[in-house]
């Protein structure tokens, strides 16, 4: 059988409202990080620009306000047992951590994505920010068991820090998002697809469904259908959904 992807477009403070309790098994989200300024986030030796998007702008209040609610309605609808992951930058990392912490959570791993082709720090003044940090926290009030394919990340995850056939890493190495994924159109902080195919294959089972609350250009859901898993994704940007609808209707799901 077939599985079913569905893009919905919309404030995912709303959107998640309408999803059923305890219907999801694996929730991949890569928020907002609440670092672009009103005049981007400027380099002082450059005229370059890197984010001025207007949905990663908030005051203090208002991100922890938003993080806590998106946190929230995604523990409702996640089975018992669920895994639920988070993809950040050192600007948001912490706080959604504080707040998985604070409704229960339970916090399996960090995972350190190394990127080996980061751009270069030209402040000179600070260590080469090359990393970006994931964090797996599953629903485990009731004790319910936890997907973990154990096999197929000894067999099917390789890369420089983590050879073939050995035990998984916490630290990935994986390059930035090569052109040949972006054919689709331009999202500023599309996540490569090798970065979803460990999630989703490390922790989750063919046919399950995953949800994304800010899909942007759809990579999670490319990766599910890819695995064979079914999908949701929200975005609240019409452009940016059009984009991942091009991606999720190519066969060759690149
Ligand atoms: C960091 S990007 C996600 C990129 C995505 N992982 C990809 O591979 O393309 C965050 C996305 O969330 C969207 N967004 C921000 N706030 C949102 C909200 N409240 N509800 C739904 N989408 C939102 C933005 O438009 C943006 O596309």
């Amino acid at each position: 059988m077939q599985t079913k992807h569905n893009l919905i477009q919309g404030d995912c403070l709303e959107e998640l409202k309408n999803i059923t309790e305890e219907s999801i098994d694996l929730i991949f989200a890569d928020p907002p990080y609440g670092l672009a300024k009103k005049k981007g986030l400027g380099w002082k030796y450059s005229k370059h620009i890197t984010l001025e998007e207007t949905w990663d702008i908030f005051s203090k209040d208002e991100f922890f306000d938003f993080n806590i609610k998106w946190i929230t309605e995604s523990m409702r609808v996640l089975k018992h047992g669920g895994s639920f992951w988070v993809c950040g930058s050192f600007h948001n990392i912490y706080q959604l951590g504080f707040i998985l912490q604070h409704l229960d959570f339970k916090i399996n791993n960090s995972v350190v994505w190394f990127k080996p082709n980061a751009q270069p720090n030209i402040t000179c003044r600070m260590f080469t920010e090359s990393c970006e940090h994931l964090i797996w926290a599953v629903k485990n009030h009731s004790k319910t068991k936890w997907t973990f394919n154990y096999q197929d990340t000894k067999n099917k995850i390789e890369d420089q820090l983590n050879p073939r056939g050995k035990q998984t890493r916490n630290v990935w190495s994986i390059p930035l998002t090569p052109k040949k994924e972006k054919w689709a159109g331009e999202h500023p902080t599309q996540k490569p697809i090798e970065l979803l195919r460990r999630i989703i294959l490390a922790s989750s089972k063919e046919k399950d469904l995953i949800l994304d609350p800010f899909v942007g250009s759809g990579t999670t859901s490319v990766v599910a259908k890819m695995l064979n898993r079914n999908s949701i994704g929200i975005e609240k940007e019409n452009k940016y959904l059009a984009i991942a609808k091009k991606r999720l209707s190519q066969s060759n799901l690149i």
